[in-house]
């Protein structure tokens, strides 16, 4: 292929995919319309809401992978269904952020082999405990997960709420039921789990380290 045509390619790609675009510069505030996602904000703040998306997919990712490797140990036994529930809700959440990803352009934070590996030895591995191993990392993931989006929520509400509408109903919505299976691994004997109280502080530490890093590579 010649050089002209090479670059005629090259530039109707472009327009097609919509590439010619300008992306966001991080930080700087721009005028998006976000169609596929339904949701149109103007003047948006790209660096809060970059960081928002990408630590809630990661997030989201990280809780699917918990969920399987809870359901690879205890998927045949009666607190299987429970489990299968919450993980179901865990998809729906994780779907969501996928379609945000998508709409904002927001990349995916680097981390996320190391979240496929690590978030499902850590349910796998508590399910070994047990059921109420099990429940106690669910318990312990879950106040983290709920106690993060309360900040996240509280952060875009003292910026402009009315731009952050249908983000913030989203993020809303899922606090809601994140708190709904912290309710569940109680109801399920997570108290009763070995150890409890330093299982729970160890998971939440990490918790804490894995949103740090997932909001910033
Ligand atoms: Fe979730
Ligand atoms: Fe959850």
């Amino acid at each position: 292929m010649s050089c002209a045509r090479a670059l005629a390619a090259c530039c109707l790609w472009r327009l097609r995919t919509g590439a010619l675009q300008p992306l966001s510069a991080y930080g700087r505030r721009i005028s998006v319309r976000f169609c596929s996602s339904g949701m149109t904000l103007d003047n948006i703040n790209r660096e809060a809401v970059d960081r928002i998306i990408r630590v809630d997919h990661a997030g989201e990712y990280g809780a699917n992978r918990i969920y399987a490797g809870q359901m690879a140990v205890l998927g045949r036994t009666s607190i299987g269904p429970v489990i299968q529930k919450m993980w179901d809700q865990e998809k729906d959440h994780l779907k969501k952020f996928n379609e945000l990803m998508v709409a904002f352009r927001v990349r995916p934070t680097v981390l996320m082999p190391f979240w496929n590996v690590v978030g499902f030895a850590l349910g796998a591995g508590t399910a070994l405990l047990g059921k109420e191993g099990a429940m106690a990392c669910t318990v312990a993931v879950e106040e983290s997960i709920a106690h993060h989006y309360n900040n996240q929520i509280r952060t875009l509400m003292e910026k402009e709420p009315e731009k952050y509408e249908k983000l913030l109903q989203v993020i809303k919505k899922f606090r809601d039921e994140e708190l709904e299976h912290h309710d569940i691994g109680l109801e399920h004997d997570a108290e009763l789990a070995p150890a409890y109280v330093v299982l729970k502080s160890v998971i939440q530490a990490g918790c804490k380290v894995a949103i740090y890093l997932s909001e910033r590579l």
